[in-house]
């Protein structure tokens, strides 16, 4: 087992995927979580063919009981926690304005996007607690910025720009609890979110958020993009 152990959510695919990939080759023993098993254990077995330490938990970051047993598990199987990546997401409304979104829509986005990361963390502070270096990165994106806030996708934008204040609030809190909290922006990324038009590699999207898990800072409650902090 490696000295550090890391939890990425959604890690079946994507950005989760290769930010699970690289945190593996770094030694770290990695969780990785999809909502459907069957995608999940693809996954880790790819990367278990590639000689790193990855394990297999079932999670859907919109179901408090699927946190709970996520916990549980860590805790049987792993007794602490030294990075959560809280990397799933959805974009379900790349094509409607603020005049146009339906409540649905932005429940549906806020409930995976904000409220899941906020959960999550929650549930799993006593296992960062355990850890003497915890760091807990949160993958928010550009779209949640002030600076580029307009009219289209409300929800994916409403749902990262609370994203960012659910990660100034706990860092804030658990600041005195050497639990870092920092959030990341991967850029314009290929995969199936960003699509084949997108700027990145998923090497260079994950990058940031593999280093906020692993340099030696002592940052907490920042905005990056490209290692450096942006404005919010
Ligand atoms: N791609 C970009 O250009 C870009 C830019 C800025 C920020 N981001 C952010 O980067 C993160 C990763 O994006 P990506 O491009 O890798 O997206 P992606 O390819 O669509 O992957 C999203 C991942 O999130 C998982 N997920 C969705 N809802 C979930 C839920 N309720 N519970 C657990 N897992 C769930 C998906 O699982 P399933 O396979 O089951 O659907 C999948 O593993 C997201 O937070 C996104 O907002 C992406």
């Amino acid at each position: 087992m490696g000295a550090k152990t890391a939890l990425v959510t959604g890690s079946n695919r994507g950005i989760g995927f290769e930010i699970a990939r690289q945190l593996g080759k770094q030694g770290v023993t990695v969780i990785m979580t999809a909502r459907e098993q069957e995608k999940g254990i693809k996954a880790v077995e790819e990367l278990k063919r590639e000689g790193l330490d990855v394990h297999f938990q079932e999670l859907d970051i919109t179901s408090d009981s699927s946190i709970k047993h996520l916990y549980s598990e860590i805790n049987k199987n792993f007794h602490k926690l030294d990075i959560l990546v809280n990397n799933a997401g959805v974009f379900i409304d790349k094509n409607f304005t603020v005049l146009e979104v339906d409540r649905d829509t932005v429940s549906k986005t806020m409930e995976t996007n904000t409220y899941g990361p906020l959960f999550l963390t929650q549930a799993l502070i006593s296992l960062l607690k355990s850890s003497d270096d915890a760091r807990v990165i949160n993958v928010s994106s550009g779209l949640g910025s002030g600076n580029s806030i307009g009219e289209s996708h409300p929800a994916y934008s409403l749902s990262k720009a609370a994203l960012n204040i659910v990660t100034i609030q706990l860092a804030d809190a658990l600041r005195d609890k050497g639990i870092n909290v920092n959030a990341m922006c991967p850029g314009w990324v290929k995969t199936d979110m960003g699509g084949a038009g997108a700027m990145r590699s998923v090497q260079d999207g994950a990058d940031t958020a593999v280093w906020l898990s692993l340099a030696e800072l002592n940052t907490t409650g920042k905005f990056f993009r490209d290692r450096k902090v942006i404005d919010w």
